[in-house]
């Protein structure tokens, strides 16, 4: 097929993706002969990012249908024939209402439902609190909040009406701990952890389920043409934070190049089954160092509370 500006990269390797069973325990309700696989329609917001692209390949492979928004559609190259039917590409910048709305209605109009909804959309700068600009902040903000903010009041009414849905949003560990050097990105996702969990106690009644998703840090595909830090921008240091903590958030970004432990092939297979699971979980760690990251800072937290707790019996004498 000949490369033109309405096609996404699925590369590489646009072959059947393989189902691997995550082994999901039986409360979750997986895939199985009593909860076998039903094709859902799929709408995925930054989906010409490294995760986006893993999950519109899974899901394609497995004869799923899927609306792919981003802002750059251009970036697109192959996608096997047999795919196409089942794709249609869209032109969104989340952070205008307007287009994430259009994409809803293209992808009703298209399929006449919605079955998964997935965030993926998402910018950050590196750089100390004080370092980052108004713009910079509030960018991050637009696209990671208010983005998201626009996806979900856009498809709520139609996945609550059908008493059926699912939201996939893409956290961070970043949205768990404060990490230095990155406190306006981590900010963003502090308030997409307050967000998702509301939304997921709101619908959970009306059959609609949403999970926040942590990735460790993990390897790239071949085909992403974005530099290794992806969707941050890293300001340079000044020679306030130089040495200081703030060096944390860089060293973070910048390690995430070399091939890294979770593999992300694996990421687009589990979270292709998490939507297929009838009971997902709110909360998902992938990776082994997601999951020591999330079990340190919960557990440090519990310490914190228990160790100042004497301080409330004083307060309450007065
Ligand atoms: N990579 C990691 O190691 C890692 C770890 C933990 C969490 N995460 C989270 O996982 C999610 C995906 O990460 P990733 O590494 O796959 O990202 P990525 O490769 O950098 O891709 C980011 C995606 O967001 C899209 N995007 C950016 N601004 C947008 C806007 N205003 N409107 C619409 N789309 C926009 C980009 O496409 P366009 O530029 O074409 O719009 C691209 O598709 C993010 O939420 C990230 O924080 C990633």
């Amino acid at each position: 097929m000949a490369e033109g500006p309405d096609m996404i990269s699925l590369t590489p390797g646009n072959q059947e993706q393989e189902w691997i069973s995550a082994n999901w325990p039986a409360a979750t309700e997986p895939p199985s002969n009593s909860n076998p696989v039903k094709h859902q329609v799929w709408l995925v917001f930054g989906a010409t990012g490294v995760i986006g692209r893993q999950i519109c390949r899974m899901a394609l492979s497995q004869g799923d249908m899927v609306m792919a928004c981003s802002r750059n559609v251009k970036s697109v190259v192959r996608v096997p024939e047999r795919w196409q039917e089942r794709l249609q590409i869209q032109s969104c910048d989340v952070r205008s209402r307007q287009m994430v709305k259009e994409s809803v209605d293209r992808t009703l109009q298209r399929w006449n439902r919605i079955d998964v909804v997935v965030a993926c959309a998402s910018a950050g700068v590196v750089g100390a609190c004080e370092e980052q600009d108004e713009h910079e902040v509030r960018a991050q903000f637009e696209t990671n909040v208010m983005g998201l903010f626009h996806v979900v009041q856009t498809t709520v009414p139609f996945l609550r009406l059908r008493g059926n849905g699912r939201y996939v949003v893409l956290s961070s560990l970043t949205g768990m701990v404060g990490t230095p050097g990155l406190g306006p990105f981590s900010g963003t996702k502090w308030a997409v952890e307050g967000l998702v969990e509301s939304l997921a106690y709101e619908v959970a009644g009306q059959g609609c389920r949403a999970t926040l998703v942590y990735p460790g840090t993990f390897d790239s595909d071949e085909a992403s043409r974005s530099p290794p830090w992806r969707h941050f921008v890293i300001k340079p240091m000044t020679a306030d934070y130089s040495g200081t903590p703030a060096e944390y958030g860089r060293r973070l970004i910048l390690w995430l190049n070399p091939t890294r432990p979770t593999n992300v092939n694996r990421i687009g297979a589990i979270l292709w089954e998490l939507a297929h699971c009838r009971n997902p979980p709110l909360r998902l760690a992938l990776g082994s160092d997601a999951v020591a990251t999330m079990r340190d800072k919960l557990r440090h937290a519990v310490e914190e509370v228990e160790d100042w707790k004497f301080l409330y019996g004083t307060m309450d004498e007065d």
